[in-house]
């Protein structure tokens, strides 16, 4: 009979076999799919596999340091956090279409991994976190190694090595939720919501500054943390603060403030292609809105977004 723990005990005799005594790589984004392959080959492998952690500086608070913490302390693996967040800041200068800001992320993040994978020197295997649903997306075959809506889309095509592996093939999401928890990974990186490649930098409209991702770095965080607190952090599939570019005239004590305003987005959806605006509770909004413009500097006006998809997208960018 079918359980997770023999499940794993499988897929790592599989892979031992297959690796032999050869070298492994693998992109490790945070996000729940990468994290749960990378600590299946690890338990595998152990310390042949170097997991590649770039931080783009484009991520939510604390979320770098979390990965960190789970992986260069849990796992017997060789852990490599490639600090480049003035990469990317210089890369986005000047830069305000999404598109173009999409390339500009996605470019580096290619070029940080290849500079990453060159001081690792030859590879034999190359981790990717494909899971089943990537696999029908994208059609059966090696399309989904290089569908560019992926975290780590392209990189076969820049690292060379011999063989992909791709244990998470025939698994869908609460599967490998399960793995990861079996295999130990804490509860905030199996349970993370999705979160797209290019990061805030979509979630700034506009230029993408330092300054501006600080100040939705606090206020994501702040609304994160209420909506957890309300329990409501896994009925709605994702959440999430956008700093707008719109700036409007507030009070506060005897001045008056001309500073950012904050949407905020919450939705409900099963597979993200349609989805429906969350239904926060208002308690939960105002404990949110007044947190948010006391604790946070430069915000003092806040919206909820009610629009559905279709008509919008899920991201404002
Ligand atoms: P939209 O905004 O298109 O988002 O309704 C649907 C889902 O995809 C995520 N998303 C992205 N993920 N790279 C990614 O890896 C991207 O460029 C990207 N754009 C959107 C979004 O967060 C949502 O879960």
């Amino acid at each position: 009979d079918w359980t997770m723990t023999r499940y794993i005990e499988q897929q790592v005799e599989a892979i031992r076999e297959k690796v032999g005594d050869g070298k492994v790589l693998c992109a490790l984004s945070g996000g729940v799919d990468s994290s749960v392959v990378a600590a299946l080959v690890s338990k595998a492998v152990g310390r042949q596999l170097t997991c590649v952690f770039v931080d783009t500086g484009l991520m939510r608070k604390n979320e770098g340091d979390e990965v960190e913490q789970a992986f260069a302390t849990r796992f017997d693996s060789n852990f490599v956090r490639a600090n480049a967040q003035d990469r990317f800041f210089n890369k986005l200068k000047g830069l305000s279409d999404p598109e173009d800001k999409r390339k500009a992320i996605g470019e580096e993040f290619i070029r940080v991994f290849e500079d990453e994978a060159r001081k690792i020197g030859a590879v034999d295997f190359l981790v990717q976190g494909t899971i089943y649903p990537d696999v029908i997306e994208s059609g059966l075959g090696d399309s989904a190694v290089i569908k560019s809506h992926h975290n780590v889309g392209g990189l076969p095509s820049v690292v060379d090595f011999k063989e992909l592996i791709e244990p998470l093939r025939l698994l869908f999401k609460d599967e490998v939720r399960a793995m990861g928890l079996e295999l130990g990974l804490p509860d905030y990186l199996v349970w993370r919501q999705p979160f797209p490649g290019p990061g805030l930098g979509i979630r700034v409209l506009g230029e993408v500054t330092p300054d501006k991702v600080a100040i939705l770095q606090e206020a994501d965080w702040i609304f994160r943390e209420e909506i957890a607190k309300a329990g409501l952090d896994r009925s709605i599939n994702q959440y999430f603060a956008v700093l707008t570019g719109m700036r409007s005239v507030g009070v506060m004590g005897d001045g008056r403030t001309y500073d950012y305003t904050l949407a905020l987005r919450g939705v409900t959806t099963s597979d993200f292609m349609t989805a429906d605006w969350a239904r926060i509770p208002y308690e939960v909004l105002d404990r949110v809105s007044v947190r948010i413009v006391n604790e946070v500097k430069h915000i003092n006006r806040i919206v909820y977004d009610i629009t559905s998809k279709p008509p919008a997208t899920i991201e404002w960018e």
